[in-house]
């Protein structure tokens, strides 16, 4: 693929639930400029070749996470995904890996929705104190401390890539874990120990090996890998304290 050539081949692997049941992939022949990422191509496609192609994106700039695909190979977000970077004349987009298909790039997120609620993604309080009391006040170098992993976009790139979730899909998965970790280090939260015994049990983090291939594509840099890492410790850690300290709060 070059500017000179100025067409490229999008290979989008197809699946239609009305027609045999057989995913099969389409080729399609798309106008190239230099600035268009893959869900340019897939844009394309939709409005002058196919209107059947079905896809998801909204926010087209790396933030509602919904428009992921197996791009070359790789799960990766197809509206930041240049077409010129990826240097093949033949494109081939799929859906993203370790998910049902629903129709074409579209999968069945239930499972990553599910596991998520599990862990509770939001801060819990033991006891709430009334709203004329105000806020509660967080210094910036608590912030810091769960910042990276409230990067996530919920894109579920990660689990894509993850060859435990492959394999073993009662596994949590690097994502949930994530942002479980992101409300477990939050100074406001105080559901931990609810969270952690969700984390350490059948297909729980220890189920990790630590492939560490979420890491590698993840857009944002939250590094899931060392989140579930980090859940491990601090599973340790409790499990330590209640060992040495009975009745010490965590
Ligand atoms: S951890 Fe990264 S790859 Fe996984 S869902 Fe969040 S943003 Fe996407
Ligand atoms: S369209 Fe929103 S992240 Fe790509």
């Amino acid at each position: 693929m070059t500017q000179e050539t100025e067409r490229v081949t999008i290979r989008v692997k197809r699946y239609i639930p009305e027609g045999d049941g057989q995913p099969f992939f389409q080729d399609y022949s798309v106008p190239f400029r230099s600035d268009m990422v893959v869900l340019d191509g897939l844009i394309y496609i939709k409005d002058h070749l196919d209107g059947s192609l079905t896809y998801r994106w909204s926010c087209r700039m790396g933030v509602c996470g919904s428009c992921g695909a197996t791009v070359n190979g790789t799960p990766r977000l197809t509206c930041e995904t240049l077409l010129k970077d990826l240097k093949t004349p033949m494109v081939t987009v799929e859906p993203l890996y370790n998910f049902p298909v629903i129709k074409d790039l579209v999968v069945d997120i239930d499972d990553f929705m599910k596991k998520l609620q599990s862990v509770k993604p939001w801060i819990i309080r033991e006891t709430e104190k009334p709203l004329k009391e105000g806020e509660f006040l967080q210094k910036p170098e608590e912030m810091d401390l769960y910042k990276q992993f409230s990067a996530c976009i919920n894109c579920m790139l990660c689990m894509a890539a993850c060859p435990v979730y492959a394999s073993d899909r009662e596994f949590i998965g690097p994502a949930t874990g994530a942002l479980a970790l992101r409300y477990i280090l939050d100074t406001r939260d105080e559901g931990r120990e609810s969270r952690l015994s969700e984390l350490t049990g059948k297909g729980g983090v220890w189920d990790c090996t630590f492939a560490g291939d979420c890491t590698v594509v993840c857009p944002k840099n939250v590094d899931p890998a060392r989140a579930l890492q980090r859940l491990k410790f601090e599973s340790i850690n409790d499990l330590v304290k209640t060992i040495l300290m009975p009745g010490l709060k965590k």
